[in-house]
């Protein structure tokens, strides 16, 4: 029974990431400029997933994180590569599941509501240009279909967007 419930719960996430892979595939295939993209895509992220108290995108520039387009209350404006989650995903150069923020040593708090955040970096001509960041205020809510999904979705924005100025 518990088997065929996690089966099928899996089946249901897998689902919900191929819904948000295509709906992303049309936004990017409408308008790839980084600015509309980002902020329709961080949308999507935050209606179509469940749990989330921030989703959205810092942009690496100057040599640091700066916030770009997301969904969620105001958040810190710079963080220095090897910083908090995001700019560990930075310095590491791969993803960062955290589930439980308050054991993440460094882990900046934007929203006092946030337990748990992955954070995945996003490259364009072999830099890193930019983090996807996501935050829960359920711990624990980044699971190996959740990573798997988003990664996806990063792959994707990779090929697909435009970063020019204008
Ligand atoms: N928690 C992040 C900061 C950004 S907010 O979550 C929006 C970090 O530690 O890098």
């Amino acid at each position: 029974m518990m088997i065929r419930t996690r089966k099928r719960m899996r089946k249901w996430q897998m689902m919900k990431y191929e819904l948000l892979f295509e709906q992303a595939k049309g936004i990017l295939e409408v308008e790839p400029w980084y600015v509309s993209a980002l902020s329709n895509i961080s949308s999507l992220i935050m209606t179509t997933l469940s749990d989330l108290n921030w989703a959205g995108f810092y942009l690496f520039r100057n040599g640091e994180l700066t916030v770009g387009p997301f969904q969620g209350k105001p958040a810190c404006i710079h963080i220095t590569p090897g910083k908090g989650v995001c700019g560990t995903a930075v310095a590491r150069d791969e993803t960062v599941v955290v589930p439980d923020v308050h054991q993440f040593p460094g882990h900046i708090a934007c929203d006092g509501a946030s337990e748990s955040e992955i954070v995945i970096p996003i490259h364009a001509g072999g830099q890193v240009m930019a983090v996807l960041d996501i935050d829960s205020p359920v711990k624990n809510r980044f699971s190996t279909e959740d990573q798997v999904g988003l990664e996806a979705l990063v792959r994707l924005i990779e090929e697909k967007m435009n970063w020019a100025e204008r």
